[in-house]
C-alpha cells in the first residue's frame, strides 16, 4: 500500500483554549520553541509522507505561512550572521509540499476529512490531528502506516488510559490478533467506567483508506449536530475493515491545557542547556500554595 498523504485538519474554533486561540490558532500555540503543528508535519516526514494535506479556514493562512520561505526574515538573520538560525527557519519552509483546502464551515472532524477528498482521490492517506502530540523514537503515525501496510485495512491509533478517566475518551472493543493490534468491533464515545469495553482511547493518529469518503458523505450529523469521524470508522468496525494499534509513544492533548503545558515542560527539560535551571526554578515553585 503507497501511502504519500498525511491530510492535517486544523480548521477547528479551539475553543478549549480560549481566550490564546481569540485569532492565533491553537496549532501555532508553542510547546517550547515550536509551534504545535511543525511537531505534527515533523512526524508525518520522519514517517515518509510526502505531502501535507493542511484542512484550514480563512483565519489559519499563518500556518501556511510558516511551512513557506519568508525572504525578510531571512535577509535580516544573514546580514546579522545569524547562520544557525537561518538555516532552521529555512529548513521549515522546506520541510514539505503543502496543499491546502478550506473547510469552509466547521461541521465537524469527518467533515473536515471529507474535503480532502479530491486531493487524496484514490490513495489510501495518513490523518494526523493539529492539536495531538506523539513524542518518541518512531511513535505515532508510523506504527501506523507499518500495520495499514501489511493488514491492508483502515487503522486508528489507541493509547492505554486509566480506568477512571474512560468517560473522557473514544473507547473501543476489539479483539487482539498480534501484540498491540486489534480488530475493532465497536467505538464507544465517553463511557462510564462500568460501562467500558477497555481502557484503550482513540488518538488522533488514523490510516484510511478512500472508501472513508463514501461513508462520510452519505453520513448524518451525529453528536453536537458535527459529522463525526468516529461514526464513519463505526461503518468501518462493522464490516471488519478497522484496526487499531496501541501507540508506544508519549502523547499530550494540546487542546487540553495541563496537557499543553506538561508538553511544554517535558519537551524543555529535554534541553541540556535549559534542564537544570528549569528544574531548580520549578521546585521553588512547588509547593504553589497562592499566587503571588
Ligand atoms: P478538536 O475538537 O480537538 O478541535 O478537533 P477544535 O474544534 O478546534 O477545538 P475545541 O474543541 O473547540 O477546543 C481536533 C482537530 O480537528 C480539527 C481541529 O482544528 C483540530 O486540529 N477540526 C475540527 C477541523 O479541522 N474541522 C472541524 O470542523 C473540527
Amino acid at each position: 500500500m503507497d501511502i504519500k498523504k498525511a491530510v492535517i485538519p486544523v480548521a477547528g474554533w479551539g475553543t478549549r483554549s480560549l481566550p490564546a486561540t481569540k485569532n492565533v490558532p491553537k496549532e501555532m500555540l508553542p510547546i517550547y520553541k515550536k509551534p504545535i503543528v511543525q511537531y505534527i508535519v515533523e512526524e508525518a516526514i520522519g514517517a515518509g509522507l510526502q505531502d501535507v494535506v493542511f484542512i484550514t479556514n480563512q483565519n489559519k493562512k499563518i500556518i501556511e505561512d510558516h511551512f513557506d520561505r519568508n525572504f525578510l526574515l531571512e535577509q535580516l538573520l544573514d546580514r546579522g550572521g545569524k547562520t544557525a538560525l537561518l538555516e532552521e527557519v529555512q529548513k521549515v519552509a522546506n520541510i514539505c509540499n503543502m496543499i491546502s483546502v478550506r473547510q469552509k464551515e466547521q461541521l465537524g472532524l469527518g467533515h473536515a476529512v471529507l474535503c480532502a477528498k479530491e486531493v487524496c482521490k484514490n490513495e489510501p492517506f495518513a490523518v494526523m490531528l493539529g492539536d495531538d502530540l506523539m513524542f518518541g523514537l518512531n511513535a505515532g503515525i508510523c506504527e501506523l502506516l507499518d500495520a495499514a501496510r501489511t493488514e491492508g485495512k483502515a487503522v486508528v491509533g489507541v493509547i492505554e488510559v486509566p480506568e477512571d478517566k474512560v468517560n473522557r475518551y473514544g473507547i473501543i472493543q476489539g479483539e487482539e490478533f498480534a501484540p498491540n493490534m486489534f480488530h475493532v468491533r465497536k467505538l464507544v464515545e465517553k463511557p462510564k467506567p462500568e460501562d467500558a469495553p477497555s481502557n484503550l482511547a482513540i488518538t488522533g493518529r488514523y490510516v484510511l483508506l478512500p472508501e472513508i469518503f463514501d461513508i462520510l458523505e452519505n453520513q448524518e450529523p451525529g453528536v453536537g449536530g458535527e459529522i463525526q469521524l468516529t461514526d464513519a470508522l463505526q461503518g468501518l468496525a462493522d464490516q471488519d475493515k478497522l484496526i487499531a494499534v496501541k501507540l508506544q509513544g508519549q502523547r499530550f492533548d494540546a487542546g487540553d491545557w495541563v496537557e499543553y503545558l506538561t508538553a511544554n515542560i517535558y519537551f524543555a527539560l529535554h534541553d541540556e542547556e535549559l534542564h537544570d535551571d528549569l528544574v531548580k526554578r520549578l521546585m521553588e515553585l512547588l509547593p504553589c500554595t497562592e499566587l503571588k
